[in-house]
């Protein structure tokens, strides 16, 4: 029985893989795995007769970047200083939001980082990336060999529904009955150790109308709920535990992905670098505007290129409108490929699937960046 859709059980990285998913040599892995303590399978153990050389799940990986942590090898942000806030947004369908915000998901906690996931769009096309088949029902668990923990069955709509209908995003806020306890609705697709998800189905659309006949200042229930998580006022939901929170949003105007602008301290913009390249850009940056003129918030907007492709980023249309955003794009792309719609058919994301491959190497650029940025702005905070 498998606790995920995906067939996970087939990924076996061999050291050079291993070590360039944690962006180590092969000799830097072995010293960490005997180091840590942490059990190494052998090919020879899976299967007879193949040589003894060491292969690593990905569970065993995502144990080893904590272990490497806990070690003080690599720079993290202060324990205990909240989670740091990531929007992957672009009012536009397609851009790579999804494929980013997993990926992005990955290579943090990979680095360290305790992630976790929120998926926001009920197509739940990250619940998916990330293993699970939204569609799927408890009875048929048994059928496809998954046990319940492979099962959809709450989304962020079960938790923000019970946190509005209980006032909680008055700032009076103390709980009076308990919420669903998000103990259940977080899965933990790579095991405790590697990032956490709170998927999504259907049923989320419903969110959108339970925010709009909320009360008060709607768009800021997503960014109170994470307060009262940090503070410990939610059920099961630690948030204090993650270093990082990421939404996935949905490519439409929605009080959805407001609410998740007004809650990031970052807002991360795939763009697709096609001749209409910025077209969804200038409404986000309208929004993002708003809402920080209303809310006094003030996320900062990173632009990913994503789909690039050195021909027609040539087009000089394209560069004209690019230009005026110089500042805010990354300093890396991440380049067309059809290695991504083909890894979707095994429900788990490409860089897992392909460790050493370019469009990785890219990701794990990009997360680099990210990560730069996480510290730095965890640094600042912690000097306030
Ligand atoms: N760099 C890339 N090169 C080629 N294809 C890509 C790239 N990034 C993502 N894709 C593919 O493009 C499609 C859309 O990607 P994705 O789901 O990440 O976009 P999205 O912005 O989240 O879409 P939506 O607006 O529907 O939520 C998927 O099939 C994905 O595999
Ligand atoms: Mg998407």
């Amino acid at each position: 029985m498998r606790s995920t859709y995906a067939r996970t059980d087939a990924l076996l990285y061999r050291i050079r893989a291993a070590g360039s998913l944690l962006g180590v040599t092969d000799n830097t892995l072995r010293t960490y795995a005997d180091g840590a303590g942490i059990e190494v399978k052998r090919a020879s153990d899976i299967t007879p007769g193949a040589p003894s050389i060491r292969v690593f799940e990905p569970e065993t990986l995502f144990k080893l970047a904590a272990w490497r942590r806990s070690q003080g090898y690599i720079k993290s942000p202060n324990p205990g200083s909240g989670p740091v806030v990531i929007a992957v947004d672009v009012v536009k369908g397609g851009t790579g939001k999804t494929t980013t915000a997993v990926e992005l998901a990955l290579h943090l906690q990979l680095m360290g980082l305790k992630t976790l996931l929120i998926d926001l769009d009920s197509q739940a096309n990250a619940t998916q990336m990330l293993g699970y088949e939204p569609d799927l029902t408890i009875d048929e668990a048994d059928g496809y060999e998954v046990t319940p923990d492979a099962i959809v069955v709450d989304t962020f709509m079960t938790l923000m529904t019970a946190f509005i209908q209980q006032g909680g995003h008055n700032t009076e806020f103390r709980l009076t009955s308990p919420l669903v306890s998000a103990e259940n609705v977080i899965k933990k697709p790579y095991g405790e150790s590697g990032p956490h998800l709170i998927p999504a189905d259907t049923n989320l659309g419903d969110l959108e109308s339970a925010i709009a006949n909320g009360k008060g200042s709607r768009e800021l229930y997503v960014r109170e709920y994470i307060a009262a998580a940090t503070a410990g006022k939610i059920p099961g939901f630690d948030a204090k535990s993650y270093d990082v929170i990421i939404f996935d949003c949905p490519p439409t105007v929605s009080f959805i992905s407001s609410t998740a602008i007004a809650a990031s301290d970052f807002i991360v913009a795939p763009i697709r670098l096609d001749a209409f390249a910025v077209k969804g850009l200038t409404r986000l940056m309208g929004e993002i505007k708003t809402i920080a003129h209303y809310y006094k918030v003030q996320p900062e907007l990173v632009i990913l290129p994503t789909h690039y492709a050195p021909q027609i980023a040539r087009i000089g249309r394209m560069q004209t409108q690019l230009a005026q955003f110089r500042d805010l794009l990354t300093p890396g792309v991440i380049s067309a490929s059809e290695e991504f719609p083909k890894s979707l058919d095994q429900y788990i994301p490409l860089s897992l699937q392909k460790p050493t491959s370019n469009p990785t190497r890219e990701y794990r650029m990009f997360a680099e960046h990210m990560f730069a940025k996480i510290l730095a702005f965890t640094n600042s905070k912690a000097r306030k």
